[in-house]
């Protein structure tokens, strides 16, 4: 299969000097990714804008439930929540416990809970206040409850900026595996407030940089070159370069899930670039040990040598990805005490939702700013490539 990521349509977000703003044209589910510095001030705003959008959100009456967890409730649910009652929402406001462990069955069921409680109806808003967790978790009771009610994902972390809250995936864990029990369904708008960066622990910042290269490998050469010249600026958290990274690579995801929002045409895989290597490590690693977005920055080198050693890319390119991973501080080898047998992580790979019949399939790159789904490739070089990996 040859997905060729680099031709996709580039457009650019539109920016003002305090905010940026991202389509996402799906049709009758096409909504806005609003990109501001203002601790969610317009949140009001856009809310009322996006419920006018369609004849069926349209209220009088705005209600809404906002699900946050135990560490971000904390930190800004008293920002977010005052402005909205302000300006006439009714709101019911359920804490998940901080986690992986909060994408559950018995988590939906509080939320749905607090929903009947409220008197829910198909107007009525889930709005998710954190993480990619919580935006799992909450998008996949919206999908689910009356059939579908509209949802908004207020993302506080930089990976769920660029990736999770970006796409209308959806869903929880089951105790045999993560992300097995889903949906898609796309939100009503996001809305990214990028203050939210500077109370970000480092290794979850770093985590969500991970995801932002991603992007620059598999869809934009300039964009990578970009980053490379702005690493001081990352590492610094700039306010303005970050809220120009973000914006970036929400329109980057948007061209993707535009064409392929239901990942039906192969197109949509390109975003797991990195991570058939990032699910394995992290699964035999016990969840937890590693950060996806550390997962991913390694998995991303073992494609990248992977396809070295195919012959489909040169020393230059794995060299370039490497001093850029390493110059933003992520791991680009697995640390020695995670080390397992290649044979467990090929197993592990087999069982990956992504692999058809228990074959592998990797997204491998051609050149910086593309890459394309390889299925036949010789288990003898994943072996060396997971072994060259852990020495
Ligand atoms: N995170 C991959 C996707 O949204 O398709």
């Amino acid at each position: 299969m040859n997905n060729d990521s680099s031709s996709q349509s580039q457009r650019a977000a539109s920016s003002t000097a305090d905010r940026s703003q991202v389509t996402v044209d799906l049709g009758a589910r096409t909504y806005d990714i609003e990109i501001a510095t203002d601790g969610w001030a317009n949140l009001p705003h856009w809310l009322k804008n996006w419920t006018e959008r369609f004849p069926h959100w349209k209220t009088d009456h705005p209600q809404g439930v906002v699900v946050t967890d135990s560490n971000v409730g904390k930190l800004y649910g008293e920002k977010l929540l005052p402005p909205l009652r302000e300006a006439g929402w009714k709101l019911e406001k359920v804490t998940v416990p901080a986690g992986e462990g909060a994408k559950s069955a018995e988590q939906v069921s509080v939320i749905y809970d607090a929903l009947v409680d409220m008197k829910a109806d198909r107007k009525t808003v889930v709005i998710a206040l954190g993480g990619g967790v919580v935006g799992d978790l909450s998008g996949f009771a919206a999908a689910t409850y009356g059939r579908g009610i509209p949802f908004v994902q207020c993302p506080t972390t930089l990976l769920a900026d660029v990736d999770s809250s970006v796409g209308g995936k959806v869903g929880i864990n089951h105790p045999r595996g993560k992300n097995l029990i889903g949906a898609f369904h796309q939100p009503m708008g996001v809305y990214i407030d990028t203050t939210c960066m500077t109370s970000l622990p480092d290794r979850d910042y770093r985590s969500g940089l991970a995801e932002v290269v991603k992007y620059g490998v598999i869809m934009d050469a300039n964009f990578f070159e970009e980053l490379e010249n702005n690493v001081a600026a990352l590492n610094e958290r700039n306010a303005d370069v970050l809220r120009n990274v973000i914006a970036k690579c929400c329109r980057l995801k948007a061209d993707v899930v535009e064409q392929d929002e239901m990942e039906r045409s192969g197109l949509r895989a390109i975003l797991n670039y990195g991570h058939t290597f990032a699910h394995a490590y992290e699964a035999l690693s016990g969840y937890g040990e590693l950060m996806h977005g550390e997962a991913v920055s390694i998995g991303m080198m073992d494609a990248a040598i992977l396809s070295e050693k195919l012959g489909r890319v040169d020393q230059a390119f794995v060299g370039r990805q490497r001093q850029l991973l390493d110059s933003l501080h992520l791991p680009t080898r697995l640390p020695q005490e995670l080390a397992k047998p290649a044979e467990d992580y090929i197993a592990c790979m087999r069982l990956d939702k992504k692999s058809v019949a228990g074959q592998l399939r990797f997204i491998l790159p051609t050149r910086l700013g593309h890459v394309e789904t390889v299925a036949d490739v010789p288990e003898e070089l994943v072996t060396e490539t997971l072994q060259e990996g852990q020495s």
